[in-house]
C-alpha cells in the first residue's frame, strides 16, 4: 500500500504515520503536509530516515502541488486526509483559513481522487459537526448541526466528500472522532495548554463554570479506528471513533493538577467563557464496532496520566512552540492576556 498522508505534520496525522510505518513493514507513506503553525517536523523525526517515508510541503487547496507529489512518487492508492485548521477557539477569532482548508481544500483532494481513479480516500472529520446535546449520543445517520466556525467548515467538507459519493460513486469514507489526547498535541488545545502551563507554574485558564462535557479518545485509539476504516470501510459510509469516556473539564483539570501534585485554588483560573461553547460532544460507536472491529483499548486516566508525564519529560518539544515561535506567543497575548474573569 501506499499511502499519500496530508496533514501528517501534525498531532493525530504524525502518530497515525510513526504508528502505521510501525505496523505495516510493506507500506509506503508520502506525508504532504503545509507546515502551518500546527505543523511540527519534529513531530515525525522517529521515522525521519525510514526509507518508506518522504515528506512533501504543499497545501492540500493547490491542485498542481498535490498532483506533483502524487506524480513524484510514482503513484498512491489511498488518501487519508487529516489536513485541516483545527482550533475551535482560532475559528472564533479568525475564520477565512478554516474554510479554505476544511472546505475547498477537501474540495481539491476529491477532485485529485476522481480524476486520477485513486482507490481509496478516507476523510478525517469530528464529533462537532453534530453539535452539542445535554443527553444521548449522535450516532452517524443524525442531523448534523455544527456550531462553531470550525465544525461548519469540518461539515461542509463532509458534505462535499458524501456528495462526491453519491454522484461521481468517488470511493470515499469519513470518520468522526472525539477529543483526542496523547503526546505531540500543540499546546494551544485543553490537555496540553494545561499540563504545559502547570509545568512552567503558570495558571490553567478553565472557560466558564469547566462543566462542559467532552468524550476523550486516546491518540493511538483514534490512530487505530481510521485504519481500521481504510482497510474495511465501506465507500460513501461514516464511522463514529469515540473514546467513551465523557469527562467535564473540572475532571481533566483535577487529574491533571494531581498527577503534578498542584493545587486548584492557586493553579486554576475561571476565565470568561468560548463564544458559543458546545456544552456536550457524545457519539455512539456501535456502528465502528460492528462493521470494522474496531474498540478504543487504552484505558482513559491511565492514558492520561501516561501523557502528562510524556509532556512532562519532553519539554524541548513544546518549549521550542511556547517560547520560540511568534505564532505561539500572538495567539496568547491575543485570546488570553486581556481576558477577564468568569
Ligand atoms: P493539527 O492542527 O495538530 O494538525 C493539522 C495539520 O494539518 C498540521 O500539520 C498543518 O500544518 C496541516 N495543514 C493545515 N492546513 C493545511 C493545508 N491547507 N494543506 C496541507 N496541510 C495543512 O490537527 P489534529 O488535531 O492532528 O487533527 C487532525 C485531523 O483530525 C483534523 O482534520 C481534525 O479536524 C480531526 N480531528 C481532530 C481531533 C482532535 O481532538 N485533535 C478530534 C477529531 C477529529
Ligand atoms: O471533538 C473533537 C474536537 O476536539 C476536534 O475536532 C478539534 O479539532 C479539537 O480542537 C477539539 O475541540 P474542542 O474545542 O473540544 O477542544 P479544546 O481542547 O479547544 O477544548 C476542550 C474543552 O476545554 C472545551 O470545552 C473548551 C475548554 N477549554 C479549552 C481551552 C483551550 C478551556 O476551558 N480553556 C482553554 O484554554
Amino acid at each position: 500500500m501506499r499511502l499519500l498522508v496530508c496533514g501528517g505534520a501534525g498531532f493525530i496525522g504524525s502518530a497515525f504515520v510513526r504508528r502505521m510505518l510501525g505496523k505495516h513493514p510493506d507500506w509506503e507513506i508520502v506525508c504532504l503536509d503545509k507546515l502551518t503553525y500546527a505543523g511540527n517536523l519534529d513531530n515525525l523525526l522517529p521515522v525521519a530516515d525510514d526509507p518508506r517515508y518522504s515528506f512533501v510541503r504543499a497545501d492540500i487547496g493547490d491542485h498542481e502541488a498535490v498532483d506533483a507529489a502524487i506524480d513524484a512518487s510514482g503513484g498512491i492508492d489511498a488518501i487519508v486526509n487529516f489536513a485541516a485548521e483545527t482550533h475551535v477557539d482560532r475559528s472564533i477569532a479568525e475564520p477565512e483559513a478554516f474554510l479554505h482548508t476544511d472546505i475547498l481544500g477537501t474540495h481539491t483532494l476529491l477532485e485529485i481522487v476522481r480524476e486520477r481513479g485513486i482507490e481509496r480516500m478516507v476523510q478525517v472529520s469530528t464529533d462537532e459537526v453534530y453539535g452539542s446535546t445535554d443527553e444521548g449520543s449522535f450516532c452517524e445517520s443524525d442531523h448534523i448541526r455544527p456550531s462553531s466556525p470550525y465544525s461548519a467548515s469540518k461539515a461542509g467538507g463532509d458534505l462535499q466528500v458524501l456528495a462526491y459519493f453519491a454522484t461521481y460513486g468517488t470511493p470515499v469514507i469519513i470518520t468522526r472522532g472525539s477529543n483526542t489526547y496523547g503526546p505531540y498535541q500543540y499546546p494551544e488545545k485543553l490537555i496540553p495548554l494545561f499540563v504545559t502551563n502547570a509545568l512552567e507554574g503558570e495558571q490553567l485558564p478553565l472557560y466558564g463554570e469547566g462543566l462542559n462535557i467532552r468524550d476523550w479518545l486516546h491518540v493511538d485509539d483514534h490512530c487505530d479506528g481510521i485504519e481500521a476504516a481504510l482497510l474495511r470501510g465501506t465507500f460513501g459510509q461514516v464511522y463514529n471513533i469515540g473514546g467513551g469516556n465523557e469527562r467535564t473539564n473540572r475532571e481533566i483539570t483535577q487529574i491533571i493538577l494531581d498527577e503534578l501534585e498542584l493545587d486548584w485554588n492557586t493553579t486554576v483560573r475561571q476565565v470568561a467563557d468560548r463564544p458559543g461553547h458546545d456544552f456536550r460532544y457524545s457519539i455512539s460507536c456501535e456502528k465502528a464496532s460492528r462493521e470494522l472491529g474496531w474498540s478504543p483499548e487504552v484505558e482513559f486516566e491511565a492514558g492520561l496520566r501516561d501523557t502528562i508525564r510524556w509532556y512532562r519529560d519532553n519539554a524541548w518539544w513544546w518549549s521550542k512552540i511556547k517560547h520560540h515561535t511568534e505564532e505561539f506567543a500572538d495567539w496568547r497575548n491575543r485570546w488570553y492576556e486581556d481576558r477577564p474573569d468568569a
